[in-house]
Formats: structure tokens, sequence, C-alpha cells
């Protein structure tokens, strides 16, 4: 999907699929895949780099981990994620986080919450960025917010959800991610919105879903409870190393070569080679 197609999207229709990638190789099978978009999420500060919460990503290492996304996503639409604080430091610390992302790759920006800084989501999508909203649990409060729990479970938070959700349709928001809400809330929201609203662990009633890659994947070790693995990456990929580790350790790879092997002239010439002279891939 592009962005076109957000701004086009008319409901009820196809649901999306958004995926996070944090580095180049996941972010190219992502870009195989039929997946329709790709956002480089600040849970890369505990996916990528095993920090306890998003609180730890900064523009720079967003930006960083964005560039290696983007060289490999080209038909997809990229999002990058604001990191925390970046939209509470005024108007110029938070132009100079979308521009970081922007000329890392991200064709848009990803803004946690939204109240005392309307305004700034306002002055961005003014400035050509477009902005996907994101709220419920937003990770960026955990502090606040105690525990990764359920948000709008009472009618009153509920309510703030809903005019929220609003609010940021009306700022310009191209779509809205909606993370850990009832079903039937976020249900609500998405009737209620023009705007695409994702969905992650707010059950089956918005016009899409997001999920974290590597707990898709199954490799993750503390995967929130309401992912679906589709894959038992752990488990294969322990088994993979495993088996490397056995067969180093048993001389079975690398394979000694027979003099008739197909590849035993090229391996002969990496093996006369000098240090770094031969091209091994
Ligand atoms: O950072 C992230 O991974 C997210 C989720 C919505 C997937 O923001």
């Amino acid at each position: 999907m592009k962005i076109t197609d957000f701004y086009n999207y008319r409901k009820p229709g196809p649901k999306i699929s958004m995926v996070t990638a944090y580095d180049y190789t996941l972010a190219a099978l992502a870009a195989e895949s039929a997946v329709d978009c790709v956002l480089v999420g600040d849970s890369l500060a505990m996916v990528m780099h095993g920090e306890p919460s998003t609180i730890a990503a900064t523009a720079d290492l967003m930006a960083l981990h964005t560039a290696a996304v983007a060289r490999a996503v080209k038909d997809k639409l990229v999002v990058g994620d604001m990191p925390f604080l970046t939209m509470r430091k005024g108007l110029g610390p938070a132009m100079e986080a979308v521009e970081k992302l922007s000329r890392a790759g991200a064709q848009a920006v990803k803004v946690e919450g939204l109240d005392g800084h309307g305004e700034l989501i306002s002055h961005i999508i003014q400035s050509d960025i477009p902005v996907m909203g994101h709220i419920g649990l937003t990770p960026q409060s955990i502090n606040r917010l105690g525990g990764y729990k359920t948000q709008g479970r009472d009618q009153a938070s509920a309510e703030r959800l809903v005019a929220q959700a609003q609010e940021l349709q009306e700022r310009g928001c191209f779509a809205l991610v909606l993370e850990c809400v009832p079903a039937g809330l976020a249900g609500r929201i998405t009737g209620l919105l023009k705007i695409p609203v994702i969905g992650i662990g707010a059950g089956q009633y918005t016009d899409g879903q997001v999920l974290v890659m590597q707990d898709l994947l199954g490799l993750y070790p503390s995967a929130p409870s309401f992912v679906k693995k589709y894959l038992d990456g752990r488990r294969l990929v322990t088994e993979a190393l495993n088996n490397f580790d056995g067969e180093v350790k048993n001389s079975i790879f690398p394979a000694v070569k027979r003099k008739n092997d197909e590849n035993s002239e090229r391996d002969q010439s990496l093996a006369d080679a000098p240090y770094g002279a031969a091209v091994c891939r």
C-alpha cells in the first residue's frame, strides 16, 4: 500500500496488514511478502536492544533502523515512530526528529497520544509529512499507566478515546493505531472514523492489524498474550544453531571436498587465494 491507498480507503474495505521491521534482512522479507505496510516501531528498543521499554528509543536510533528498513522496502509505505518525548519539547525538536526519520526514508510518522501535542500533529501534517495516530495503550506512557494494561475499560476513558480518535482524524491523520482496547470499543471507533483503524490487541472489528514481526515469528521471548505466533521461530532458530554447532564439533561442516564435486574448482581457488582476495558470495 502507498499513502494514496490510505487516503482512498473506503469502509468496509479490504483488511490492512502492517508489520514492524527494524533491520534490512527482515525488512526485505516484509517487502517480498503480501503484507501491506511496514512500521519501524520504537519497540525496536526492546526487541533489538533488549531495553525494558520503548523509552530508550531516540530519534537517532529510529533513523538508523529506518534507513536500514527503507533500503529494503521500496514499494510499500514505511512509517517511522516518533520516539519518547520528541513531541513534548516544542516545535523545533519535534520537527528535527521528523526530519531525521523522513531523510532516513520514512514516508510517514506515527505519533503516540494527542493531549498537549495536537497542534504539533497538525503542523507535521501541514509540513507534508503524513501522520498515523496511535492511542489506547501508548507504551511511551508506561510510567503513568503503570503497566501494559488494556485501556478504555470504563465509560469515561472509553469516551476520551473516542474523542481523541475523532480529533486525530479531524487534524488530518491518515490512519490510526488502536492498541489494547476492548474489541467493542475498537469496533465503535472504527465505525465512527473514515480513516482506517489498525488494531493491536484490540479485537477483530478494526480495519486492519499490526504486529511486531519478531512476535509473530515467535522470536522475541516475551511477546504479549494477544499475539498469534505464525512460526515457532525460537525453536527453529535454536535447532539450526545447535545443528551448526554439532556439525562443527563433529567436523561435518565444512564438508571435505571430493575431486569431482561441482564446486571443488571454485573452492580450491578460494583456498589458494590470498586472504581477502577471494570473492566468497
Ligand atoms: O513500536 C511498535 O512496535 C508499535 C506497535 C503499534 C506495533 O508502535
